[in-house]
C-alpha cells in the first residue's frame, strides 16, 4: 500500500500515531534477523494474528457496539501496514515472507487461524486485544536488542508508537463500556 493511500485510510480515523514512518531499508541482508522478524510478522503473537483477530472482533461486535467495531476496523488497517513493512524488510534481508516462523533445524511453523482469540463478549475481547498489543511491544523491544541494524531498530520504534497508541484507544473503550458505573 502506498504511504499516502495508507494515511487516507487509517490515519484519517486517528488510530495510527501521527508521525511519519522511516524509509523501509536494511543495512545488509541477514537471514538471522529475518527469522526474528518472522515472529512479529506471522508468529503466535504477530501482526497477522492481530489483523485476523481485530477483523473478527470488528464484524461480531458491529451490531451492538458500533464505536468499538469501527475502532477495531481502523486499527486492523494499521496492523496491515505493519505487516506490509515487515514483509518488505524480511524480503530485503533475504528471506521469502511466507506466513510462518522458522525455528531450530529450519523447521517451519505456518500461521494458523486457531492462534486468534475469538472471545465471547465485548470486554473479554478488548482485554485480549490490549494484552496482545503489550505482548507485541515486548517482542519488538527484545528484537530491537538483538537486531544490530539502525534502519530496522528505527522502524520497530515507530511501530511500537502505533501499538502504544492502540493500547490508549482500546483502554478508552474499556473505560466507557467495561467499568461498573458508580
Ligand atoms: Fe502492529
Ligand atoms: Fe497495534
Amino acid at each position: 500500500m502506498a504511504e499516502d493511500k495508507f494515511r487516507e485510510s487509517a490515519a484519517s480515523y486517528e488510530c495510527a500515531y501521527p508521525a511519519p514512518y522511516p524509509e523501509v531499508r536494511v543495512a545488509a541482508p541477514n537471514p538471522h534477523y529475518a527469522r526474528l522478524l518472522l515472529e512479529d510478522y506471522a508468529g503466535p503473537i504477530s501482526e497477522l494474528t492481530a489483523i485476523s483477530q481485530y477483523v473478527h472482533h470488528h464484524v461480531v461486535l458491529e451490531p451492538e457496539f458500533k464505536e468499538v467495531s469501527h475502532l477495531l476496523e481502523c486499527v486492523s488497517l494499521v496492523e496491515m501496514h505493519h505487516l506490509e513493512i515487515l514483509a518488505e524488510i524480511i524480503l530485503l534481508l533475504g528471506v521469502d515472507p511466507r506466513y510462518r516462523t522458522i525455528g531450530q533445524n529450519n523447521t517451519e511453523q505456518y500461521w494458523n487461524a486457531s492462534l486468534v482469540y475469538y472471545g465471547t463478549s465485548l470486554c473479554d475481547r478488548l482485554t485480549a486485544d490490549i494484552a496482545g498489543e503489550w505482548a507485541a511491544i515486548a517482542n519488538y523491544r527484545r528484537h530491537q536488542q538483538l537486531i544490530n541494524d539502525p534502519y530496522i531498530q528505527n522502524m520497530l520504534e515507530r511501530i511500537i508508537m502505533d501499538e502504544l497508541h492502540h493500547i490508549r484507544l482500546f483502554n478508552q473503550m474499556v473505560d466507557k463500556y467495561c467499568r461498573p458505573q458508580l
